[in-house]
């Protein structure tokens, strides 16, 4: 059977980022003006007053310093506190689609790898634009490629399911080269007016390139083992969408954006996360101590904190949980694939690493890589 390893990845970052000063200004500024435009109804208990919100705070609970957005401007105007991406024509690329391209490339340059000769292409990711045509087609047509592609969503776990599919299809000989992008405009989806999660996420495009091992250029990672986790849990979610709109009137209700249960979400999540990486540790006979560097999903500091902690037995530095969450924020699955794309160069033949994501669903996913 041919092994499948990663050859590269590839990374495409917003020009513009936001700050956590601004972004609580922004909000700050929508709050008290409608506190003061509902004045007489809150007086009279008809209204809740909007709390306002705090960047030590945010720091503080999440890690977060700044995010990268595409739309900065629009996110940061208090009357409108939502991206404003021009509408394209059909016959115009895509924005998801665009970006997804940006971050294959900069995965294929990295492999010193012609478009020519991947087989496949996953998009892979929390967000996707519409329905059909795939957006991995319209990517697979913007490189220039042959075979096919087609859109998965296990929303932050999407990039680890998109590696391990990528690996079953090389496995089984169904292809010998596929590209997994994860291309991420979270802020899309995000609630700019609820002050409890107004800061989790930021926008992003990350590639990994999943190969055959007789093809891999030098220096690429084995996939040692993959280990895939469902369970159904309403505490993170996103109603957008025609197909959950009742009437025009509920289309923008803040039901139908991201919503979470944060507190829950921690303390389920944590556990269940632990539990799968100690027991693929245990499968395969590889000691916590011997994992050079934990690629975690990037939701929350502490979270892949305590997670590394009850994985490894101790607290342990950044040097082996890398963070990217105070300037990236989170970026759905693009996290733990950034994490990867920053911080494995100073691995050496034999070198274990471990990335793994999760998120809603819920869901997560972890993969085992060893570089050759
Ligand atoms: N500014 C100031 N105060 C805020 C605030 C803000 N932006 N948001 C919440 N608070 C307040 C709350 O009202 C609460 O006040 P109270 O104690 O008076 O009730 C307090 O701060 C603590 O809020 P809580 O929501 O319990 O904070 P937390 O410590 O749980 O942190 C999250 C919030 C969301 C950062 C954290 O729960 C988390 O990251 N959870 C995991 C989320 C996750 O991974 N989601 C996956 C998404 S894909």
């Amino acid at each position: 059977m041919t092994k499948a390893v990663i050859s590269s990845t590839g990374l495409w970052t917003p020009k513009d980022s936001i700050s956590n000063d601004e972004l609580v200004e922004s909000y700050n500024t929508w709050a008290e003006r409608w506190n003061a435009e509902n004045e007489a109804r809150i007086t009279a208990g008809q209204a809740t007053a909007k709390p306002l919100s705090s960047s030590s705070f945010i720091e503080k609970a999440s890690g977060i310093k700044s995010r990268f957005v595409i739309s900065k401007d629009a996110v940061l105007d208090p009357d409108i506190m939502a991206p404003r991406i021009k509408e394209r024509p059909d016959e115009e690329i895509s924005i998801l689609a665009e970006i997804a391209v940006a971050a294959a490339k900069d995965a294929l340059n990295n492999a010193n790898r012609a478009a020519k000769d991947v087989d496949a292409v996953l998009v892979a990711c929390s967000n996707l634009q519409r329905p059909y045509p795939a957006i991995s087609v319209e990517v697979q047509d913007a490189l220039g490629m042959e075979g096919f592609g087609f859109d998965m969503n296990v929303a932050c776990s999407s990039a680890t399911f998109g590696i391990a599919s990528a690996r079953a299809m090389i496995e089984s000989g169904q292809a010998r080269s596929v590209l997994v992008c994860n291309p991420e405009i979270c802020s899309g989806h995000l609630n700019f007016r609820d002050r409890d999660s107004h800061f989790i996420f930021g926008d992003v495009a990350t590639a990994v390139l999943v190969e055959a091992e007789d093809m891999a250029p030098d220096g690429a990672f084995a996939i040692v083992n993959t280990v895939l986790k469902t369970k159904f849990s309403n505490n993170i979610r996103n109603n957008f969408g025609f197909l959950n709109r009742a009437a025009p009137e509920s289309a923008n209700l803040p039901d139908k954006l991201f919503i979470q249960e944060g507190r829950k979400v921690f303390k389920e999540v944590v556990p269940l996360v632990a539990d799968i990486i100690k027991e693929q540790l245990a499968s395969q006979e590889i000691d916590p101590k011997q994992i050079k560097r934990f690629w975690l999903h990037q939701a929350n500091l502490s979270m892949n904190s305590l997670i590394a902690k009850k994985v490894v037995g101790h607290s342990v530095p950044e040097e082996i949980a890398p963070v990217i969450l105070d300037t990236y924020a989170n970026t759905s699955s693009a996290g733990s694939i950034i994490a990867f794309h920053k911080t494995k160069h100073d691995f050496k033949t034999a070198d274990i690493g471990l990335i793994c994501s999760f998120g809603a669903g819920y869901s997560a996913g972890s993969i085992i890589v060893e570089k050759r």
